[in-house]
């Protein structure tokens, strides 16, 4: 029997669509305003004198737009489908789902008008001032209210593990997010940080890295092991790693934070815990990587086929990528070479881009035709273009940036026989001018391939009911 006719009735699928089909529109704005600004860097006039077209104002619009807007609506989307599937019940309440839908939107549009015009706390991925914050927490609440809610009237007595790692990602980043942006409001768009000094950097990666490990790790943890093994059709390798998978990544984690403020006036021992806890935490990360890709045990050959399993396999790919480096990163004297270099900007991207975005593209693609009732996406030679787009840009964004955030480290710290500085910081930015066009050039792959999506989506969302049926995919 197909997954179709098995859905019930009476599941909340509305919500998830309106968190699916805005995942794909805010990852066409994210990632074109990414590719917008990494033109910026090697072409400053593209900023035609306007403030609020200037560099400073738009990355942080980016990383707005991806984290929150695009990775967001997708962990939406995914963790209010899964927990009714794996709950067998529909949503706790559907007038908490509509509110999380309208005010996570508000949130973002809320991003969009105020980050330009330069309003901000100039916190890192909390830069939206004390109003949006207290919206944002109070559709967060609504959030863990629903979830929770949801699980707690489940017909099945089991908590399935995708579960385990939404909850911990959601309740995790409610702590987070209310912790870091205490700050006391001195006009309607202005307030200043209850934390200060080392304290306030303290909390801010705190906060920071957290960010990292549940709201770009754990959530989309929780939607590997959920689409993987229905993509893959087989149960999840290990269940009992999947297990110690999520202990020992959510204890570990919260401890990592001070390996960003290596050097700093953070006392030393804390960077050096934080450098320990980093270097450990390499083993539950690859641990959950290797339970997704050996779920594909005995069904290797899908790969060949099939793109949207493509899509998530090489998501832990990259994910297991940026879990070594990351852990490498944190050993303080590697960190002395590559802190400030495009290097980190490597790592972030092989992270979110190849791990995140990733994981969440192969999970729509699932996820679209059981949500607007086909067998398949309209086309799947189109998802597999845009599978091939999509690892290629990634794959040239991050090679740039290892090569130029290695460059600039080496050159940074030349020094002449007489202890001068070899290179001055323009030669350097001169040397990365390359890199930052093969950049450019990696991301225009990367939209183009969302655009390729949104493209298929918008025909399979158009088509009449029940039309379109799995076609062989090209190799
Ligand atoms: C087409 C795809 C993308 C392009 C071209 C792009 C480009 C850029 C550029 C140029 C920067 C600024 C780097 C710097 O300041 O030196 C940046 C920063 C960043 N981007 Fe992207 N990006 C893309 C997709 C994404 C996605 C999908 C995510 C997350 C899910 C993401 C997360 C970030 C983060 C977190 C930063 C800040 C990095 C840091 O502070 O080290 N980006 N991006
Ligand atoms: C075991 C896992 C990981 C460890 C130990 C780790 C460690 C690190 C280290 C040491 C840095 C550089 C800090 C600095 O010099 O300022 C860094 C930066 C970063 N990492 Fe990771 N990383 C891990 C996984 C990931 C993953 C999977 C992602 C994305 C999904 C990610 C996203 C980021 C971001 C966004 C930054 C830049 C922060 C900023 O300066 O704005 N990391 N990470």
């Amino acid at each position: 029997m197909s997954e179709i006719s098995q859905a019930q009735p009476d599941y909340n699928y509305k919500v998830v669509r309106q968190f699916t089909i805005m995942t794909v529109i805010w990852g066409i704005v994210g990632m074109s305003l990414g590719v917008f600004i990494a033109a910026q860097l090697f072409a400053p006039a593209l900023n035609f004198d306007i403030p609020w077209l200037t560099y400073s104002r738009l990355r942080p619009l980016h990383t707005n737009a991806v984290i929150f807007a695009f990775g967001g609506c997708a962990l939406f989307a995914t963790s209010y489908y899964i927990v009714q599937r794996t709950s067998q019940v529909r949503l706790f309440s559907d007038k908490l789902a509509a509110f999380t839908f309208w005010g996570w939107q508000a949130v973002i549009v809320a991003a969009v008008l105020t980050l330009p015009f330069g309003y901000t706390t100039s916190k890192e991925y909390a830069e939206l001032e004390w109003p949006i914050d207290i919206l944002i927490a109070l559709v967060w609440v609504a959030y863990i209210i629903n979830f929770f809610g949801t699980l707690a009237i489940r017909k099945v007595s089991h908590i399935y593990v995708a579960n385990w790692f939404l909850g911990a990602f959601m309740l995790t980043v409610a702590v987070l997010h209310i912790g870091n942006s205490m700050a006391l409001p001195v006009s309607f768009m202005k307030s200043y940080s209850m934390y200060a000094g080392a304290v306030d950097a303290m909390m801010q990666w705190w906060y920071g890295h957290n960010a990292v490990g549940f709201f770009l790790t754990a959530g989309f943890l929780g939607m590997m092991y959920y689409f993987v093994p229905k993509q893959a059709g087989r149960p999840v390798y290990s269940y009992r790693l999947s297990v110690v998978h999520f202990w020992a990544l959510i204890s570990l984690y919260i401890w990592a934070g001070p390996h960003h403020l290596h050097y700093t006036a953070l006392p030393d021992w804390t960077q050096s815990l934080g450098m320990v806890m980093s270097v450990i935490l390499f083993v539950p990360s690859w641990g959950g990587m290797i339970n997704g890709i050996m779920t594909l045990s005995g069904a290797w050959h899908k790969l060949r086929t099939d793109p949207v399993l493509r899509f998530l396999i090489v998501s832990l790919s990259f994910y297991g990528m940026s879990t070594f480096e990351g852990p490498m990163m944190a050993i303080k004297t590697v960190n002395a070479l590559s802190h400030y270099t495009d290097w980190t900007v490597g790592h972030v991207h092989s992270g979110a881009l190849g791990w995140v975005a990733m994981v969440s593209i192969g999970s729509i693609y699932h996820l679209i035709p059981h949500l607007f009732g086909q067998k398949a996406m309209y086309s799947t030679k189109l998802v597999n273009v845009h599978f091939w787009l999509a690892t290629i840009g990634v794959v040239l964004y991050i090679v740039a940036m290892w090569m130029s955030g290695v460059l600039q480290g080496l050159m940074w710290r030349a020094v002449n026989a007489d202890g001068t500085l070899t290179y001055s910081f323009v030669e350097s930015l001169e040397a990365s001018k390359p890199f930052y066009v093969v950049r450019f050039v990696g991301g225009c792959f990367v939209v183009a391939g969302m655009l390729i999506m949104a493209y298929n989506t918008y025909r399979t969302v158009s088509a009449p009911k029940g039309s379109l049926v799995p076609e062989p995919a090209a190799a």
